[in-house]
């Protein structure tokens, strides 16, 4: 056994895993996990994704996944099931990875997929084993399921081991993550982590071993943290606007500072996505619950700020286009909340697409992957399958997700095919003297006009 841990505490051979739920997290997890050389599990209750993803067809863009999956099923140590039967024979440790999306018409996160995944395991469970909760939760949650294990009399303990893995690149971060954080209960609990994570540890990995409270609010208070510092870098950007500053020089200068430091501190049209929006949100949520809403207030106007560089961006195409969008063609470069991703889950493109529709225009929306699932969410856009089929005729074009086909434009890519040659570009990524030089009307957030700046730099992907 490659990593048979040292511990008296942890299996004797190697545990086997399932993981509930495959979705963006779950299939990652599975797969890596199957790489490692641990047999593992997947469970859904979606029989269409574990029919797919048996067939090796992996229902996500993410890069490196699909051909993981593949290697992994071919090795034989990876499978799919809608079984919980099978889930709790099979397993040793059941990694709960299920969604915890936000609750319609509330700030909180709905639970019922994570409790339900414990609900239906616990009573089928016939000897010891371990229940692992990665998916984000609000602060409170693994106790009340611990407390829910204990009362059942189930044979089970539950351990929390928050997710830091960004889309883009999920595959990297969960094979060389930066930490492991492992909430238990019982020196158990942790040797079987350690089991688990053996060969990230050897490689040297920070294992951070705490209480099942601590390492919810570590998620917590991460994803607050990197939503703070990008939105505070766009309320800079709000200033620089009004005052005729450009951001992308102030940005450099304040991350030459190392208190401070440069990562995600690229003003731009804000953060989206599955995460970062619902968990700010629902940490308020439960702040509030707890009696210290005020402890986190501040991430409301985070939220708010955030939100704001979506209708300033529209704002921007509408003075472009010179204050009327009725009937006029618009082309959207980017529907992904992220490059490196086909996730559309609180797109800021999407949303700027969607007000500017909303203002009249004729929406052509176009990314690399994402169109699918854009479709599926904004059936009123229009989804060309070229950028020159999107940018035909175009009034105004908006780059709202830096893919790199995007960010690599030069200005006479676009120059024969629009009508007018105005541009937002909405993530800073352009060189606005080559487009000002080229006869466009260039216009970027955070950089007054007049005010065309520097190139910008090195691309971040930080969330
Ligand atoms: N997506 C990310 O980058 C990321 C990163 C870190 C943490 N997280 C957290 O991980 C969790 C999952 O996120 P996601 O983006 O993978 O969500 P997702 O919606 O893509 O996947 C959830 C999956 O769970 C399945 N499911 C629902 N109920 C189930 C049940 N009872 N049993 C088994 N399967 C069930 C759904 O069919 C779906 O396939 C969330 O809490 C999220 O905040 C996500």
């Amino acid at each position: 056994m490659r990593w048979r841990s040292v511990h008296a505490q942890s299996y004797s051979a190697e545990p086997r895993l399932t993981v509930l739920g495959t979705g963006y997290l779950g299939i990652t997890h599975a797969a890596c996990m199957a790489s490692l050389g641990f047999e593992v599990l997947g469970v859904d209750t979606d029989a269409a994704k574990v029919e797919k993803l048996s067939a090796g067809v992996t229902p996500i863009y993410e890069p490196e996944l699909a051909e993981l999956v593949k290697a992994q099923l071919d090795s034989g140590r990876l499978r799919f099931t809608t079984s919980y039967d099978k889930a709790a024979s099979f397993g040793d440790v059941h990694f709960i990875c299920t969604g915890t999306p936000q609750l319609p018409g509330g700030g909180g996160a709905d639970l019922s997929q994570v409790r339900s995944c414990v609900t239906a395991l616990a009573p089928l469970l016939d000897r010891p084993s371990l229940i692992v909760g990665k998916s984000t939760v609000p602060v409170g949650t693994a106790r009340e399921l611990a407390r829910y294990l204990a009362g059942a009399g189930s044979r089970a303990e539950l351990a929390w081991n928050p997710e830091f893995l960004r889309e883009g690149s999920a595959v990297r971060d969960t094979l060389a993550p930066d930490r492991i954080v492992a909430g238990v209960t019982s020196q158990r609990g942790e040797d079987v982590l350690r089991q688990v994570y053996e060969p990230l540890l050897n490689a040297g990995t920070p294992f951070f071993v705490t209480s099942l409270e601590t390492a919810e609010l570590a998620k917590a208070a991460a994803n607050a943290f990197l939503a703070t510092k990008i939105s505070f870098i766009n309320a800079m950007a709000e200033v620089c606007e009004a005052a005729g500053g450009n951001i992308l020089e102030l940005s450099e200068i304040l991350g030459a500072d190392p208190r401070i430091g440069g990562q995600s501190l690229r003003a731009g049209l804000g953060f989206g996505g599955g995460c970062l929006p619902k968990d700010i949100r629902g940490f308020m949520s439960r702040a509030d619950e707890l009696g210290v809403q005020s402890a986190v207030g501040l991430l409301g106007e985070v939220d708010r700020i955030n939100l704001r560089r979506r209708s300033r961006t529209a704002d921007l195409a509408l003075e472009l286009a010179g204050g009327e969008l009725t009937g006029a063609t618009v082309c959207v470069l980017g529907a992904a909340f992220k490059p490196g991703s086909d996730d559309v889950r609180e797109s800021p493109a999407l949303d700027v697409a969607q007000i500017l529709h909303g203002l009249g225009a004729q929406v052509r929306v176009y990314d690399p992957v994402a169109s699918a699932n854009a479709a599926a969410a904004r059936p009123e856009l229009q989804y060309p399958s070229s950028l020159d089929e999107a940018a035909a005729d175009a009034t105004v074009v908006l780059l709202l997700t830096e893919w790199p086909e995007f960010t690599a434009l030069l200005p006479d890519d676009l120059a024969g095919l629009v009508k007018q040659k105005n541009i937002v570009d909405a993530r800073n990524v352009l060189t606005p003297t080559a487009w000002l030089a080229a006869g466009w009307n260039y216009r970027a957030l955070g950089i007054g006009t007049g005010t065309p700046g520097r190139p910008a730099s090195e691309l971040e992907r930080s969330w």
